[in-house]
């Protein structure tokens, strides 16, 4: 999340000046500034100082377990109190000229939209301090939140601030809104999120939020952010609570098998002590004992199975905390959570199309479930996969995809090695995973699967596409998620 001013407040340029609290559903719950030793406007200069100064540096060992797994329904607002005018005229030219230049058409979008956006055109060069002054404001001003988020929380904060940022930009949009939000909603139920927390949210975004943008906000932007916000956080709300009938907020589940492949990477499988519902293809996010509140993403390497068993392929990355968990620590009898899946390459069953699937690292584990969902589904159906390594030795899943083949007409996989010496037992092709694609075909036929490190996804995209795959029938996750993930 992030952050904005709150208040409204009275000159627009601090947040602090004006009473606390429209946002707060409670008065009780801080009817009064801070004290001038944790305010964070007053007492340190920046708004870096104040976050430092403001956010402990470790929260109290409060799982979220410990939250009430119970949602309520409501995010609406208290009525917008009164707001006095903008401290000064905005500089039409550069705030006018950057809206223009990030949506031409921003004739059709609606007065709102639009002064959501003149707010983002000024605070975008300093978003990494109004971040932190948002998680500043929202620690002190509710210390009781600190506890749901992370011991150390400084790569995963700017995601949730850009992420209501996005949303409040597609204001205008409410199918796009729904669908971007409702999934988002859902997955905070495993951090203990609950619908009274959201006007707490609210509150320090507009604080941050008025206190950097000081050129654009005004009565009027406030109250376009205010509605922005209550749509926002309501969608949210109410696609956890609807959740909430068919689904725990998170899975336990058992290690039952912690398999070594590499010297880096395993292969976890895990009991959920309940029925875990999934499509082959999709991803999961898991948080391990020894990280509380550190979630990561892992795709399942399986497609849903009739024991109920899940598997993953983790590599651990260099000083990685839940990936070296996993990979190293993890052992049978260990439990970790799963929050709900999530993801959209999933195989399109109501095609005969061929599947091109391209799987670098472990991106090679959605490209099994998809061949081992194709085979259940029993239509003989061509798929065609590229695994992609850098030497033979970092084909650490090859043998399992070559029995794949073995007992499967229809599947055929290259090995593809970008350097060291090719041929071999695997019979791989020397060169990159593009470069591969390119080399066979044609795939006019075919829904194309890519799943590996960004840049393998990027250049993957644009070969399919150069080939003539048309985009909407490839699938991959969010580059921007795996860009964030660090991979
Ligand atoms: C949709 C999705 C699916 C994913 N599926 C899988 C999967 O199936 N298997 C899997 O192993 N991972 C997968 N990941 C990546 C995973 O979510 C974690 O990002 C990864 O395990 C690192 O987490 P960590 O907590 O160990 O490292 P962190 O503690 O987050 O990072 C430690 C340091 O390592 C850097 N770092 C992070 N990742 C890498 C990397 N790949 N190479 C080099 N440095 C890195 C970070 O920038 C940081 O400096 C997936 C990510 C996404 C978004
Ligand atoms: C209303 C708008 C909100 C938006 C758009 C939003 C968005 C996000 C996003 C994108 C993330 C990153 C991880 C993920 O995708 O799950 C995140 C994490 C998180 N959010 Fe929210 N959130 C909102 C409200 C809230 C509220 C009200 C709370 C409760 C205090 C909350 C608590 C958390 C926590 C604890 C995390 C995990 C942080 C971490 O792992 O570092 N969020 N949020």
């Amino acid at each position: 999340m992030d952050a904005p001013t709150t208040e409204s407040a009275g000159n627009g340029a601090d947040g602090d000046s004006g009473a606390w609290g429209w946002f707060t559903p409670s008065p009780a719950k801080s009817p009064e500034k801070p004290t001038d030793s944790t305010e964070p406007v007053e007492s340190s200069g920046t708004a870096e100082s104040a976050a430092e100064q403001a956010v402990p540096p470790t929260a109290p060992r409060t799982t979220p377990q410990a939250a009430p797994r119970a949602a309520g329904r409501t995010a609406t607002l208290p009525p917008r109190r009164e707001v006095p005018a903008a401290a000064g005229p905005v500089p039409e030219s550069a705030l006018e000229a950057s809206v223009r230049t990030q949506r031409p058409a921003a004739a059709e979008a609606s007065a709102d939209a639009l002064l959501i956006r003149r707010t983002m055109a000024e605070i975008e060069p300093v978003a990494e301090q109004v971040t932190s002054y948002f998680y500043a404001l929202l620690f002190v001003r509710y210390p009781d939140l600190r506890q749901l988020f992370p011991v150390s929380m400084d790569e995963q904060r700017d995601r949730l601030f850009k992420a209501l940022l996005t949303a409040a930009q597609r204001v205008d949009d409410d199918a796009s809104l729904t669908e971007f939000l409702a999934h988002l909603g859902r997955g905070h139920r495993k951090y203990g999120t609950l619908p009274e927390h959201y006007p707490a949210v609210g509150e320090c975004l507009l604080g941050a939020l008025a206190r950097y943008a000081t050129l654009s906000w005004d009565g009027e932007a406030e109250a376009a952010w205010i509605r922005a916000y209550t749509k926002i956080s309501q969608i949210m709300i109410d696609a956890a609570a609807e959740d909430e009938a068919t689904a725990p907020a998170w899975w336990d589940a058992e290690v039952v098998a912690h398999e070594l492949r590499t010297s880096d990477i395993a292969i976890v499988t895990v009991r959920p002590d309940q029925p875990y519902p999934f499509l082959a293809g999709q991803y999961t996010s898991v948080e391990t004992p020894w990280w509380p509140r550190v979630w990561r993403h892992y795709s399942f390497a399986c497609a849903p199975r009739s024991d109920g068993l899940l598997s993953f392929h983790v590599k651990a990355v260099p000083a990685g905390w839940v990936s070296g968990a996993l990979v190293h620590r993890a052992r049978p009898g260990d439990v970790i959570r799963l929050g709900p899946p999530g993801g959209s390459m999933t195989v399109d069953h109501t095609t005969d199309n061929g599947l091109l699937c391209l799987g670098g690292g472990t991106g090679i584990a959605p490209i099994k479930a998809l061949v081992e969902d194709v085979a259940e589904h029993g239509r003989r159906r061509p798929v065609e996969v590229f695994y992609g390594a850098r030497s033979d030795h970092d084909l650490y899943d090859i043998d399992t995809m070559l029995r794949l083949e073995h007992a499967h007409p229809w599947l055929s996989v290259r090995p593809v090695i970008s350097s060291g010496p090719t041929g071999g037992v695997y019979r791989s092709i020397s060169g990159r995973l593009p470069d591969a694609v390119r080399e066979y075909g044609p795939w006019g036929e075919y829904d194309a699967y890519v799943s590996g490190p960004p840049g393998m996804i990027r250049s993957g995209v644009d070969a399919l596409v150069g080939v003539g795959v048309p985009s909407d029938r490839i699938r991959h996750d969010a580059v921007e998620e795996l860009v964030a993930a660090g991979e």
